[in-house]
């Protein structure tokens, strides 16, 4: 009789670049999830803003299943009907004329990044190839998406990295006043840095980048890995700050836990990716597509978005009462359901300290860099989960707080 994997055979048979806590969960409804020893947790993590309509949402499901009875896979040699569903659906519920599919965020970017300087390259010339990105962005693992994003650590000993990407500090529009110029072809930003402490933009300043961008000719990039699909409020955080990108990159939620991504961008820079300059085997995947167009549809409605409001209010609401109670946090923001309280001075550094804490309790949630508790949970957790999960919280800080 074959034994379950253990958490062991992660050390023996997995490269070493993740950590991953000892618990492995193995079923999930809902913002529910179960571990092997059929312990219950509640999930405020969501996949890293993945799962937005939790787990095994019933539309996915049927979705996924339906698809898995009529095609799963044919490469761009041909296209096929969830791709061409999907692709309509974006571009009628955005700015974008066009939509490019992968698999990852990182993906999505990187396809962001080439565009950008092809276009610059066909309509400008080759000098025109510099990227303006920000300190502290996360823009995804690959070579070029490590490079571009703003924290020296993940490009670190992979080097020679790509050139001519400059870093300017984020919220601060004279910086990139300093570094923008006419050989700049983009400006690549998050409208709320994720993975760099939950920092929402300035509305000032994303409306200032526009203007800088207009004025050297230069493309603006929107990386909405993490702030898309529902997560902000809007489908899209642009939508909040109404100011438009000329590129916009999209994956996490898009599939709610079916690896996917999207590139979207307008008729005018789209041709620049012509026949043969780029792909991937399995961009616009049937399944892929398929779950995610049920993805986009569930969540683009009044009643999702109008309840992601409702839900963040609640989140502030019970993360300031434990703060009342307990004094650990400095600040809590965020927008929509991505929420970061970052710690306070007498506990700098220590909001990884509460994730073990909260497991023990019975709750899931994330960090975002040494100094920031992250929350991203399903876009459709009920009240009573949210309150629960609260409970559990408090719990675990309460204990943070007494060893300190
Ligand atoms: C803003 C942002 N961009 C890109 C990525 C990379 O996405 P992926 O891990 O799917 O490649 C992430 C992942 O955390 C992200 O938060």
């Amino acid at each position: 009789m074959s034994q379950s994997p253990t958490r062991d055979d992660f050390d023996r048979y997995m490269v070493p670049n993740y950590s991953p806590q000892r618990t492995i969960p193995v079923r999930g409804e809902g913002s529910r999830l179960w571990d092997q020893d059929g312990r219950e947790y509640i999930d405020f993590a969501g996949g890293i803003a993945v799962n937005a309509l939790g787990h095994c949402h019933p539309a996915l499901v049927s979705a996924l299943k339906a698809q898995a009875d009529t095609l799963w896979h044919l490469s761009n040699v041909y296209t096929n009907e969830p791709a061409l569903a999907l692709a309509k659906s974006l571009v009628e519920r955005t700015f974008a004329d066009k939509a490019y599919f992968c698999s990852s965020g990182g993906e999505a970017n990187e396809a962001a990044f080439k565009l950008a300087r092809r276009w610059a390259y066909d309509n400008v010339g080759a000098h025109k190839d510099k990227i303006v990105s920000f300190r502290q962005s996360f823009h995804g693992r690959t070579l070029f998406t490590v490079s571009v994003g703003g924290q020296p650590k993940y490009s670190e000993g992979f080097g020679p990295i790509p050139g001519r990407i400059e870093h300017a500090v984020y919220n601060d529009l004279d910086s990139v006043r300093a570094l923008i110029d006419d050989e700049t072809c983009a400006v690549v930003v998050e409208p709320m840095q994720g993975e760099g402490g939950v920092v929402p933009a300035d509305p000032d300043f994303l409306s200032g980048l526009r203007m800088l961008c207009d004025e050297h000719q230069a493309l603006l990039v929107f990386d909405e890995v993490q702030s898309g699909v529902g997560r902000s409020g809007h489908l899209y955080a642009y939508m909040h700050y109404g100011v438009t990108p000329d590129i916009l990159t999209s994956a996490k939620a898009l599939g709610g836990g079916f690896p996917v991504g999207a590139m979207l961008t307008t008729d005018r820079v789209a041709p620049s990716l012509a026949v043969g300059t780029h792909g991937s085997t399995y961009g616009g995947n049937p399944l892929a597509c398929a779950v995610a167009l049920a993805a986009v549809e569930t969540i683009d409605t009044a009643e999702v978005l109008e309840g992601v409001m409702h839900r963040h209010a609640l989140f502030k609401e019970h993360l300031e009462a434990i703060n009342r109670e307990y004094g650990i946090f400095k600040e809590v923001r965020g927008l929509g359901l991505l929420l970061g309280a970052e710690m306070a001075p007498a506990y700098e550094g220590r909001a990884k300290e509460i994730l073990p804490l909260a497991m023990e309790e019975g709750l899931m949630a994330l960090v975002a860099g040494p100094n920031v508790l992250r929350m991203a949970p399903s876009l459709v957790i009920s009240e009573a989960e949210v309150r629960e999960g609260m409970a559990r919280l408090e719990r675990a800080v309460a204990r943070l707080v007494q060893d300190a």
